[in-house]
């Protein structure tokens, strides 16, 4: 492992000191929208059904849906929770302060915007931030079904312990399902587990272990 990109990893997640990234690594966050390549109409196909869903008690709560964003032919598929109340306001996965502390992993990491597509298990925010329940989980497994299926990632990294619990079919906690790949379902796509940013907030102390994962996961793209 590469010991100065690993520090410089640890300055920006801010257990040193923080860098302005931009200044080293031009991230190109701006020409990555502009990516976006082939046959739009599957993707419009969904995002009407999910703007459009009523299946669950969700949908009487929420501002808006939030399908998720990125590079639809993308490397990495990122897997959150569920939105929160900024990402309810402005219906973008992740715009919040642990949106702000995964954009800074990403980039720290090395990763281009254009290497990545974000979305969570739920495209409707739970009241209050509570844990995604079961029928509502159900409820939206088709459409992050179809997502997968289309961008056909090379890797999934599953950011916290709603969605690795959920993608993995698992109680297993964070801490014991990081530092190996797992296999998403019947695809078999290859799957990273990682603390959630929230819980990174939180104990700034666990950040360490994201470079960790974020190796690992790089390791699986590069093979
Ligand atoms: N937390 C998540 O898991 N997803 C978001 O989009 C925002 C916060």
């Amino acid at each position: 492992m590469n010991s100065s990109l690993r520090d410089e990893y640890l300055e920006a997640m801010g257990i040193r000191q923080w860098l302005l990234r931009d200044k080293g690594r031009p991230d190109n966050d701006a020409a990555a929208s502009a990516s976006q390549s082939g046959d739009d109409s599957p993707w419009l196909a969904l995002q009407d059904l999910v703007s459009g869903c009523t299946r669950c008690a969700l949908h009487a709560t929420r501002t808006q849906t939030v399908f998720g964003t990125g590079n639809r032919s993308a490397d990495w598929l990122v897997i959150g929770e569920a939105p929160g109340a900024d990402e309810d306001r402005q219906g973008e996965p992740f715009v919040g302060r642990a949106g702000q502390l995964l954009t800074e992993m990403r980039r720290a990491a090395g990763l281009e915007r254009d290497a990545v597509y974000i979305t969570n298990i739920l495209k409707c925010r739970p009241p209050n931030n509570r844990d995604p329940q079961p029928d509502e989980v159900a409820s939206c497994h088709d459409y992050l079904e179809r997502q997968i299926e289309l961008i056909e990632p090379r890797l999934i990294l599953a950011v916290g312990r709603i969605a690795a619990h959920n993608l993995l079919q698992t109680d297993t906690p964070v801490g014991r399902l990081r530092g190996r790949v797992h296999h998403y379902g019947a695809s078999g796509i290859p799957l990273v587990v990682t603390y959630h940013p929230a819980y990174l907030l939180r104990s700034p102390l666990e950040k360490r272990k994201s470079w960790d994962d974020l190796q690992l996961a790089m390791q699986v793209i590069n093979r």
